[in-house]
């Protein structure tokens, strides 16, 4: 790996030009145009942060609380599928790279690797992403197994209950190449190697995501689970207040890297009225065309209590396995900390709005209480 790679972008470079074709259309394509891919950076680029000084920076605490878990950055790694189509290390190498960034993986029900040979290699928490099964007893089976091997919480995916149009990937032909498996769903022998992983039965639906999954089944897990369970991509704030009622305990404000549903928004756009909407009872995380430590700031700004970042983590597995990982997230992390020295902020559980340019209403969101209430529509009012 060249010593040259300073930044997250730089990763990304590195990684285009040693990604073998197919895996670099599965891995950089949003769907449809591409909008919202777009917009997700475009929308943290557009904020403007707003520093203080003269404040005592000497210790800087990145560190964030989530279900009474100190974790030490705010950054987890987002679930993302077929580690071992970026590098023969598969998702062991981001593991590895998890635990020298004591970084939080949230392991996908698409992973390429068990998840008891992830569970067993990982020192940080393990999190689990499901993706609803067709056969809802294979789907509770999944569950507890992501409990047995010590999984700290569920993280349930929402947003494609049918396939977006991957326009890239599907011009480029991409299949699973022989030998890289849904190793979570082999019980399901659903597949052969060398089959797609598009759609088995049709062109938007497939036989590995429920496409009939309601609320009644995130009440249903959430009553039979021994974890915490989120949600992941809430875009609408009735559906945040859905998830509050239906004893959701956490959500992730996501729009799946935009690889789902284009022209979505931003999630930097809709996250304040989604914090809003729940008025710091749960958590809120953010995912989305994070790439420099300014735009975790800014989201924590926003009301996110934590982010997560999907293709950065994955350019560094490309460009050098564990050891490439591992760098990119430290490279987040540091910025990270520098951005909040920047701003003159010690500690970043005191973000507020206050340090975005603008937008200086206060959010109430789970990392503080009593503070008052924030809407898009207030924004620079103050
Ligand atoms: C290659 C790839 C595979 C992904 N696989 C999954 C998945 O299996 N489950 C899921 O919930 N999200 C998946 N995602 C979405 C990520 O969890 C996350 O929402 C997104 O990558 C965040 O945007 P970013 O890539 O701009 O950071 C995937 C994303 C990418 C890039």
């Amino acid at each position: 790996m060249e010593q040259a790679l300073k930044t997250v972008a730089d990763f990304r470079l590195a990684a285009s030009k040693v990604a073998e074709p197919q895996a670099w259309e599965y891995l950089e394509g949003g769907a449809g145009d591409g909008c919202t891919a777009e917009e997700n950076r475009a929308a943290f680029a557009r904020l403007r942060l707003w520093p203080r000084v003269l404040r005592d920076v000497s210790e800087i605490d990145p560190g964030v609380d989530l279900f009474g878990r100190r974790h030490p950055s705010p950054i987890l790694l987002a679930p993302t599928g077929y580690h071992k189509l970026f590098h023969p290390g598969g998702e062991l190498a981001v593991v590895r790279a998890a635990n020298r960034t004591r970084a939080t993986l949230v392991a996908a029900t698409f992973s390429t690797t068990a998840l008891e040979e992830m569970a067993a290699a990982v020192k940080e928490p393990l999190w689990f992403q499901l993706y609803i099964q067709p056969d809802r007893a294979f789907t509770r089976r999944l569950i507890q197994r992501a409990e047995a091997c010590g999984c700290e919480a569920i993280v349930i995916t929402v947003d494609i209950p049918v396939n977006g149009p991957r326009d890239r990937e599907l011009r480029a032909g991409f299949q699973l190449p022989p030998g890289v498996i849904r190793e979570n769903l082999r019980e399901l022998g659903s597949y052969t190697a060398g089959a797609s992983h598009r759609p088995i039965s049709s062109d938007i639906y497939t036989a590995v995501r429920a496409c009939d999954a309601t609320w009644d089944d995130i009440e249903r897990i959430r009553s039979e689970a021994k974890i915490p369970v989120l949600i992941k991509g809430v875009l609408h704030p009735d559906d945040a207040r859905e998830a509050l009622r239906r004893g959701v305990d956490g959500l992730i404000v996501s729009n799946h890297g935009g690889r789902s549903l284009d022209t979505v928004p931003a999630t930097a756009d809709v996250l304040p009225d989604i914090v809003a909407a729940l008025g710091g009872r749960i958590p809120v995380l953010v995912d989305g065309g994070i790439q420099r430590g300014t735009d975790v700031v800014k989201a924590l700004a926003l009301g996110a209590s934590a982010v997560l970042i999907g293709r950065a983590y994955l350019w560094g597995l490309i460009a050098g396995g564990e050891q490439g990982a591992a760098r990119v997230i430290e490279i987040l992390q540091t910025e990270t900390r520098m951005t909040l020295g920047l701003l003159g902020q010690a500690d970043a559980r005191g973000v507020t709005s206050d340090l975005i340019f603008g937008k200086t209403v206060r959010l109430r969101s789970a990392k503080g209480a009593g503070r008052a209430p924030f809407c898009a529509s207030s924004l620079g009012e103050s």
